[in-house]
């Protein structure tokens, strides 16, 4: 195992070390398995029910694979073992362990508490009237370009203060910074990303505003003034963090409401449970997989960690395991066993207040407008597999009005 990137080049070294026991070895590679084409969450639906729990896959370096809900859990909770540091650019607060994570990260859970998010509802509520309104009338459109991409990301890069001319570039750039499994094509970008932001931050150290950014440069850590640094890795971590996953969560409930027409018809009629069936919707559609570094050799089970061996937290197979989940397809309010969607342990997102009221806001006001729509079935929804389960297109029709 030349590589210390799973995801690094060396995609078809099969060499498996000595440390794997033979019956943990399982061919599965996370972004391009033909399970995960077309559908990459059918994918990891057979895949958790195929492979052992915890398994080594060849692929991509060689890697484990945390696959069902037990053994994510038990990864994402133990950062004393499984580190989130990684080289390259350090994002904070996310490449970074307790304790030095745990002040990094309480800026953000400042930031963006429950409190903080709430004075964003009227101006998420009127993007998203404007936006919907604007395709209505068409009777089809595609979902992700009119609403599912502009809504979440112009609403954050609003809140952080980057104007929208930029929306096409640095969406384009998170997007395949999340598709990509080579480091070094995924640090460039990551430059790219900066040389946008470093001017806007060093425009608002000049001028404030009232904008995160400006917020983020008049913080403290532990106590200490930030460094220009911090706030540079602060915005990009967001950057990267905002700009996909909710394109994603809300694209691929509204894939299913097209598809699955009684299921729609209980988000319309049945606004008690909205919710708790949105909560469950975001289960079965849990988009993200972080990745995590082996710090002291450790066993669960019979899997046999050794320092250095990396490991796939794969919340998208986690999340529709049938162990945790009974009928994990079924899209159940009642469901006790509660979601990975926004991951456990010291790294859980820090966003989930303000992508449930985003996604929450989509659905209610697309539910509102729009007649019950449909697959358009002229044109196929395009979606891949990625370290951030990614949906491209997603054409859709309704009768129209008039
Ligand atoms: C539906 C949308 C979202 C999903 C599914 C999601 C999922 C996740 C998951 C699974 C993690 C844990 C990663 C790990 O264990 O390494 C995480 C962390 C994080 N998320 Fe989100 N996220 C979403 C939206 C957002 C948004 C809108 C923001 C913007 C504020 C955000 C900011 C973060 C940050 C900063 C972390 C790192 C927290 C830490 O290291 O302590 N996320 N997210």
């Amino acid at each position: 195992m030349a590589s210390t990137d799973p995801h690094g080049p060396g995609e078809d070294q099969f060499e498996i070390p000595a440390h794997v026991a033979p019956e943990l070895v399982f061919d599965y590679d996370f972004i391009s398995d033909a399970r995960l084409s077309p559908d990459p969450f059918a994918g990891t639906a057979s895949l958790v029910i195929e492979a052992p729990p915890i398994f080594y896959t060849p692929r991509r370096g060689g890697h484990w694979v945390a696959a069902s809900h037990e053994a994510a859990f038990e990864v994402a909770r133990n950062s004393t073992v499984f580190s989130s540091k990684r080289d390259g650019f350090p994002l904070i607060p996310i490449l970074f362990d307790p304790p030095e994570h745990t002040a990094y990260r309480a800026v953000l859970v400042r930031m963006f508490s429950p409190a903080s998010v709430k004075k964003f509802r009227t101006q998420l509520r009127d993007l998203a009237i404007q936006l919907i309104d604007a395709v209505i009338p068409e009777g089809r459109c595609d979902f992700v370009a009119a609403v599912g991409e502009p809504l979440p990301v112009l609403m954050f890069m609003r809140l952080l203060g980057i104007p929208d001319q930029h929306l096409r570039v640095l969406r384009d750039m998170v997007v395949t910074s999340n598709a990509i499994s080579d480091s070094a094509v995924r640090n460039k970008i990551f430059n790219d990303i900066l040389l946008i932001t470093r001017d806007l931050i060093e425009a608002r150290r000049r001028q404030p505003e009232d904008d995160l950014i400006t917020a983020l440069i008049d913080t403290s850590v532990d106590g200490r003034p930030i460094t220009f640094e911090e706030v540079q890795s602060y915005v990009l971590m967001l950057v990267v963090a905002g700009l996909d996953t909710v394109v994603n969560a809300i694209s691929f409930a509204v894939w299913r409401l097209a598809a699955d027409h009684a299921l729609q018809s209980r988000f319309r009629n049945e606004p008690q449970n909205f919710a708790s069936l949105l909560e469950d919707m975001l289960r079965r559609y849990s988009p993200v997989t972080p990745t995590r570094v082996v710090r002291e050799d450790f066993s669960i089970g019979k899997a046999k960690f050794r320092r250095g061996d990396e490991v796939l937290v794969h919340y998208p197979s986690a999340s529709a395991d049938p162990s945790a989940y009974a009928d994990p397809e079924r899209i159940d309010e009642t469901r006790r066993e509660p979601a990975l969607t926004f991951g456990v342990g010291p790294h859980r997102c820090v966003g989930s207040h303000l992508a449930r009221l985003e996604i929450e806001i989509v659905l209610e006001e697309w539910l509102a407008r729009a007649p019950a729509f449909s697959l358009d079935p002229q044109a196929e929804a395009a979606m891949h597999a990625a370290h951030v389960m990614s949906m491209t297109s997603l054409p859709l029709i309704w009768a129209n009005a008039n």
